[in-house]
This record gives C-alpha cells, structure tokens and sequence, in this order.
C-alpha cells in the first residue's frame, strides 16, 4: 500500500522506446489493497460526504463484477458505515453469489438486485424513492462513484501528473469520472486521452456532464479513443489475455483486464500509428 501521491514509474520495453516514446506508469493501483485508483480518489469524498449529511449509510450500483461494489463495501467497513449495493440483474437473485459478489457481502454490504428495465433509470426520483423506502435513508452514489465529489476527488490525481514531465496522460474510461477529474487537474500543455472500455457508449457526453457538474466548465484538453474496447464492457479477446499475460510476463505487472489492458494496447497501437509524437512523453494512469 502507497497511500496519495501514488508512485510513478517509469517502463523499461522495446515498444514505446522504438517509437521514441517514454512511458510512465501512474501506479494508483498500489493505494490500498481493497480501494485501490480511482476508487479511493472517489469513494473518500463521498463517505466524507455522507458523513456531513448525517447518513450512515451509503447505496450504489454496479454489474455484478463490479470493482466498484467490491471497493464500496471495503471502504463502508472501514469507515463504520453502512452498505447497500444495487446490482444490475434480477435473474442474479437467490442465485449462488460469484466471487466478487461474495466478497462485497463479506465486507458488509447488503446487496440487492434490480431488473434491467428498471436499471436503465435507475438515478430518477421514482427508482431512488423505492430504493430509500426499502432500504432506509443514504447517500446514494451513482455507478462507479462518478459524481460532482468523485469527479473533485480525481482532480488530485490530475495535479499529481502535473509536474510529471508526461505531454499526455492516458487512462481508461467506464464512467468518465476519472477522466473528468484528471484532466481539470492537469498543468497547461498537457493532455488528457481516454480509452473507452465500453461499446458504444456516450462517454464524451457523460465526461462532459460530470465535469460541469463538478466544475462548472468542460475543459477542452481530453478526448476518448473508442478503438481499443475489445467488445465492450466485460468482453475480452484471447488477444487481449495473451497481451496482459505478456505485460505481466515482461514487467510483473498484473493489468485490470477489463480497463488498463485495453488502454495500455491503445496506446501501444497508437505508437505504431504515429498517434504520439517522438520525443514525448506519455503516462498511462493504473486505475485500480
Ligand atoms: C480498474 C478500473 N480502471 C478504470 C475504470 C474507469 O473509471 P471511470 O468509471 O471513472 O471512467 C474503472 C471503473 O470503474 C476501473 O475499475
């Protein structure tokens, strides 16, 4: 465990030094070992938050491989607070629970499940009305914990790359909010380039959103490459599993599958493709 500012390292690999590229590796994923990256830039402010509220307790949402239930829950208990933790899915109720599920549930959190078509609105008055009735006054915190106090809580991450000496600074994107956060945080020059883990998603719109429920204002140094998802959320390729096995292989560094494997061949692709420049410098944030 590293605790804020996380370390920052720098990778010894044939790919980017034969594109003349440096590549750092923000290690966020050695913050703590059960809210690791993000989840701890987001998930602090938001139990700070509860707190002051005079909440004890905290209800979000997640799929049900979600780092981010699994996080909530570590966090709750730490901090004495109670958890609830909506999973997308009702066919999942009364079912064996997997294995991130389980954990969640050892950790404290009250799990409960919502049908698909309710989940779609899931953040409207009427939902979160039925979810407080049935489970008691919280805060209720949106997936991922991308919220205008996740979004403030990223902006750390971005400053801490500030004087990284990185001309551009990549991450990967579920919600936006970490990419929200980073980017407000950056110095001027740098930039900000997102990989979408997700198909087809609006994630330049939700960015957008959050950084102006955040901050007030889009800042116009980030945008999303939508070509390394690898199928979207949750999908892997045996492409994708041979590359993380290689990575780990090369470095001793086991990538998140679902998020940083895809960022991390993004850019590598993007090296070939001459989508960063000689001489750069580029950061890749490890979420979690
Ligand atoms: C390991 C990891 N990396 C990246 C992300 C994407 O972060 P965000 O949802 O803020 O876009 C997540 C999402 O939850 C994650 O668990």
């Amino acid at each position: 465990m590293s605790g804020v500012p996380s370390p920052l390292q720098e990778l010894t690999d044939d790919r980017p030094a034969v594109a003349g590229v440096r590549l750092l590796l923000k290690r966020d994923d050695l913050i703590h070992p059960t809210v690791p990256g993000n989840k701890w830039r987001k998930l602090l402010p938001n139990l700070a938050e509860a707190r002051a509220a005079g909440h004890d307790t905290v209800l979000t949402f997640g799929g049900a491989y979600s780092n981010h239930l699994r996080a909530t829950a570590a966090a709750g208990r730490a901090a004495g607070l109670r958890t609830v933790g909506v999973v997308r899915g009702d066919e999942l109720r009364g079912r064996p629970l997997n294995a991130s599920l389980a954990q969640a549930a050892a950790w404290g959190m009250e799990l409960d499940f919502m049908d698909r078509a309710t989940w779609r609105a899931r953040m409207s008055a009427e939902v979160v009305a039925g979810l407080l009735h049935r489970h008691g006054p919280a805060l209720v915190v949106p997936e991922g914990g991308s919220n205008a106090a996740g979004v403030r809580g990223c902006v750390a991450l971005g400053r801490e790359l500030a004087e990284s000496g990185a001309d551009v600074v990549c991450c990967s994107v579920g919600t936006g909010g970490t990419l929200a956060g980073l980017a407000s945080g950056l110095a001027p020059g740098q930039r900000a380039v997102g990989f979408a883990a997700l198909k087809h998603a609006p994630l330049e719109a939700e960015t957008e959103a959050l950084q102006l429920a955040a901050f007030g204002r889009r800042t116009p140094n980030w945008r999303i490459d939508h070509g390394s998802h690898f199928g979207g959320y949750g999908r892997t390729t045996p492409e994708l599993v041979a590359f993380a096995a290689d990575f780990e292989e090369r470095h001793g560094i086991r990538l998140d599958l679902g998020y940083e494997a895809k960022a991390l061949h993004g850019i590598l692709a993007g090296l070939g493709t001459g989508a960063f420049r000689r001489g750069s410098t580029v950061a890749l944030v490890l979420a979690g």
